[in-house]
């Protein structure tokens, strides 16, 4: 049987798009649903293209009950039979309890090489740090940030020249092809880490 997974998002989903279609090519893996925390996510769209069911679970109709979005989550994977779950974009942050119940089922990706810049603006932040080198990396997610064991990372140079934005837009295809290496190799029970040169 297939592992069933599906893949939470915040917005354009282009991560999500390189998952979905990588496993168009996997008999062992299959996309089942695409859930949004907002109804403006342009990647639900993308989704339905490709022919994934997709649900919006916005939290904002869930006043601040962080615990009553996450049940709502909770049973709209229950109810496809999810076996794991992609973090591609997802700008919320999951609570203890929630990812309790899903232990090492819940990838992330990250753009920054971890353990450097866990959170936000991270090309901002390696650009200021002087890196020679930035990245994205794909982790277990556990009750810390951006810090579950690294399953891979994919890494480019940092250019005199390079902006937040160049660098973004060189870290993001690097993103595209590091996800879908490792959920391949982890979902048949690889844990060893990936790392790709860009
Ligand atoms: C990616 O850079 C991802 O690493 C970060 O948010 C961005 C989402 O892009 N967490 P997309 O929605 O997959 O296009």
């Amino acid at each position: 049987m297939p592992r069933r997974v599906a893949i939470l998002i915040s917005g354009s989903g282009s991560n999500m798009v390189s998952l979905i279609k990588a496993m168009a090519g996997d008999p062992d893996i299959t996309p089942v649903l695409v859930i949004s925390n907002r109804a403006s996510a342009t990647g639900l769209d993308r989704a339905a293209e490709l022919g994934v069911p997709t649900l919006t679970i916005d939290h904002a109709n869930f006043a601040n009950d962080r615990l009553a979005h996450e049940v709502a989550i909770q049973s709209a994977l229950d109810e496809h039979r999810v076996d794991f779950i992609c973090l591609a974009g997802f700008m919320r942050i999951l609570s203890p309890g929630f990812i309790k119940k899903w232990p090492g089922k819940i990838l992330n990706i990250h753009p920054s090489l971890l353990p450097k810049f866990k959170g936000l603006h991270t090309h901002e932040r390696a650009l200021a740090a002087g890196e020679t080198y930035h990245g994205c990396s794909v982790h277990v997610v556990t009750a810390s940030l951006d810090d579950g064991p690294i399953l891979g990372q994919a890494r480019c140079r940092i250019e005199p020249e390079d902006t937040p934005q160049s660098l973004a837009a060189r870290v993001l295809p690097l993103e595209h092809k590091l996800y879908p290496a490792v959920l391949a190799r982890f979902i048949r029970g690889d844990s060893s880490p990936v790392f790709l040169d860009g």
